[in-house]
C-alpha cells in the first residue's frame, strides 16, 4: 500500500484538550481494591496505595478520572464511604452482584488522585437517589467551611475543599440493568432539576448529562433530544460511551471501529444542535465521552468469576488486549483528537485491571497491557492544535462500517515541534507513507515508535509482561520537509517532529 498526508499548519480543528486523556476508576471487580488500594501490598505508601500502580498511572499520562462509577454509582450512599474506616458498613453492590467495603471514599480517592496528579471527575447517584444527596455530597466536597457537612469533611482529615469542577448526573439512565433506570422524560427533569439546583450552589460546575449508553440503543437519538429538551439550560456536556470488539473473526471491520465512533459522534452533535436551534440559543453543548475503550463483553460475561456468593472486588472484566486491540485503542484516541472541536473531555474505561491499561497481582506486579501504549505516548506528544490531515489512502471494504481508508493520521502542533499519530489497517501488506510537513517548519524526527506485532494477537501477561512493546520505527526518514515511513501491517505509530 502506498498513501500520501499533506499537513497543512492553517488547517486547525480546536486546541488539544488535555481532558481527552481522562481515565475512569469504578469500584468494580478489582480496579480499587487490589488495583490502586492494597494496603498489605510491598509497594503501598503508608495511605495502602500501591505507588508501583501510582508510578504507572503517572506513565499513563491520564489526566481527569472519573469516579466512582459506572454502574456502581447507582446503588451508592456516598455517606458509607467517609470518615472512620472502622466504622464504614459493608454494602452489597446490585450492579456488579458484589461485596464493598467503603474502605476507599471520596476523600481518600482524592488523596490518590493528588499522587498521579489527576483531576477529579465525580458522577452523582441518581438511579436510587436524587437533588438532596447530590446536593449533600456537593456541600461535603467542595464548600470550604463552617457549614454541617463542609466541618465534616474537615473533621474526617480533609480540611482543603476538592473543588471538584466535573459532575456527572447519574451514569447510564437508559440502560435496564442500571439500578433505578428512568426513560428519557423522567430523567431529562430529574437531570434538570438537579443541575439547576446544584448551579444554584455554584454556577461553575460544569455537568455531565447522560446520553444513550451507546449508539446501538433503540432509544439512541430520541433519548439525547428529550433529555436536552428538558436540562439544555442547566447542563454543559452531554455524555458518549462506546466499547469495541472484534466479531466473528472480522479483523477488518474491527480496525474500522474509529468510523463508527466519528458516526457517533456526528449523530450527538446533530442532535444537540437540533435542541439547540429549537430553543433559538447559541450555546454548544459539549461532548463527554467518558467511557470508550476494547471490551470483549459477550465473552467476559461467560469467563468472569461466577459472584453468586457476595465477594469483595472478585475478578470482573479483566480482559487481556492484544496488538490488534492496542491499534484500535490508538485509533480511537486519534478519533477524539480528530473530534476536539466538539469532545472537550473523555474517559479511556477503565484504569486497572477492569478493561484496563495496567493489570495487577495481588501482592504481585503491576504491567502494561498493549493498549497502555498508544494511550501514553499520545497523552505525552499531543500538544497545542489539532491538524486536519488531508490523507490520500487506498481503502477497502469492511462489513460493519462500509469503506474504510487503510491509513488513517491526525497530527497535533505546538510552536515548533508537532506529533503525528497513524494507523495501518491493513491486515498484511506494510504502507509506504509520504507526509509532507513543510507547512509545519519541522525539518528533524525526534522520535518514531511503532506498535504492531507478527502475531497480530499476542498480549502482554503476568507471566510475559513485555511481549508487545513500541519499537523505534528503523525506516522513518525526513527529506526536504517530506517524512516517509513504512508503516508495518497492523500498526499504530507516532512521530514526534522538531
Ligand atoms: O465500564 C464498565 C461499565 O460499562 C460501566 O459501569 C457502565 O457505565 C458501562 O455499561
Amino acid at each position: 500500500h502506498r498513501a500520501h498526508i499533506v499537513l497543512d499548519r492553517q488547517a486547525v480543528i480546536a486546541p488539544v484538550r488535555r481532558r481527552t486523556f481522562g481515565s475512569f476508576v469504578e469500584h468494580l471487580g478489582r480496579c480499587v481494591y487490589t488495583g490502586i488500594y492494597e494496603p498489605e501490598h510491598p509497594s503501598a505508601n503508608k495511605d495502602g496505595f500501591r505507588m508501583d500502580v501510582v508510578d504507572l498511572v503517572r506513565e499513563l499520562g491520564s489526566t481527569t478520572i472519573r469516579y466512582p462509577g459506572g454502574n456502581f454509582v447507582s446503588g451508592f450512599r456516598w455517606e458509607d464511604s467517609i470518615g472512620p474506616r472502622d466504622k464504614r458498613p459493608v454494602r452489597r453492590d446490585l450492579a456488579w452482584h458484589s461485596l464493598e467495603s467503603n474502605q476507599i471514599g471520596l476523600d481518600e480517592f482524592a488523596a490518590w488522585l493528588k499522587l498521579t496528579g489527576s483531576e477529579l471527575m465525580l458522577a452523582v447517584n441518581l438511579g436510587t437517589r436524587g437533588i438532596l444527596s447530590a446536593l449533600d455530597l456537593l456541600e461535603y466536597a467542595n464548600h470550604p467551611s463552617g457549614t454541617a457537612l463542609s466541618d465534616l469533611r474537615i473533621a474526617n482529615g480533609t480540611p482543603e475543599p476538592h473543588n471538584i469542577r466535573m459532575w456527572c448526573l447519574g451514569n447510564e439512565m437508559d440502560g435496564p440493568w442500571q439500578t433505578g433506570f428512568l426513560n428519557a422524560e423522567d430523567y431529562g427533569k430529574l437531570a434538570a432539576r438537579t443541575a439547576s439546583a446544584m448551579k444554584m450552589a455554584d454556577k461553575d460546575l460544569e455537568l455531565v448529562v447522560c446520553g444513550s449508553s451507546s449508539a446501538g440503543m433503540p432509544t439512541f437519538g430520541d433519548w439525547e433530544r428529550t433529555v436536552l429538551e428538558h436540562s439544555f439550560e442547566h447542563v454543559d456536556y452531554i455524555s458518549c460511551h462506546a466499547y469495541y470488539q472484534e466479531h466473528d473473526g472480522d479483523l477488518g471491520s474491527f480496525l474500522a471501529s474509529a468510523l463508527d465512533m466519528d458516526f457517533f459522534i456526528d449523530g450527538v452533535a446533530a442532535t444537540v444542535d437540533h435542541v439547540a436551534a429549537k430553543k433559538h440559543s447559541s450555546k454548544k453543548i459539549g461532548i463527554s465521552f467518558d467511557e470508550w475503550n476494547v471490551w470483549y463483553q459477550k465473552e467476559h460475561q461467560e469467563s468472569d468469576e461466577v459472584n453468586d456468593e457476595w465477594r469483595h472486588a472478585p475478578r470482573q472484566l479483566e480482559d487481556v488486549y492484544s496488538a490488534a486491540d492496542a491499534v484500535v485503542v490508538g485509533n480511537l484516541l486519534m478519533t477524539l483528537l480528530k473530534r476536539s472541536d466538539r469532545v472537550t473531555s473523555a474517559s479511556l474505561a477503565q484504569l486497572v485491571n477492569v478493561i484496563a491499561p495496567i493489570m495487577t497481582e495481588p501482592g504481585g506486579p503491576a504491567w502494561r497491557q498493549t493498549s497502555f501504549y498508544p494511550f501514553s505516548i499520545t497523552s505525552r506528544l499531543a500538544a497545542g492544535e489539532v491538524i486536519r490531515p488531508a490523507i490520500e489512502s487506498p481503502t477497502y471494504t469492511t462489513a460493519r462500517y462500509g469503506e474504510a481508508s487503510v491509513i488513517d493520521a491526525v497530527a497535533t502542533v505546538e510552536e515548533d515541534r508537532s506529533a503525528l499519530f497513524l494507523v495501518n489497517r491493513g491486515l498484511s501488506q506494510p504502507a509506504q507513507v509520504t507526509v509532507d510537513v513543510r507547512s509545519l517548519g519541522s525539518s528533524r524526527i525526534l522520535e518514531a515508535l511503532t506498535l504492531a506485532d507478527q502475531d497480530v494477537y499476542a498480549k502482554n501477561t503476568l507471566a510475559e509482561p513485555n511481549r508487545v512493546v513500541p519499537h523505534t520505527n528503523p525506516n522513518a526518514t525526513m527529506t526536504d520537509g517530506v517524512l516517509t515511513i513504512e508503516l508495518p501491517p497492523v500498526s499504530w505509530t507516532a512521530v514526534a517532529l522538531h
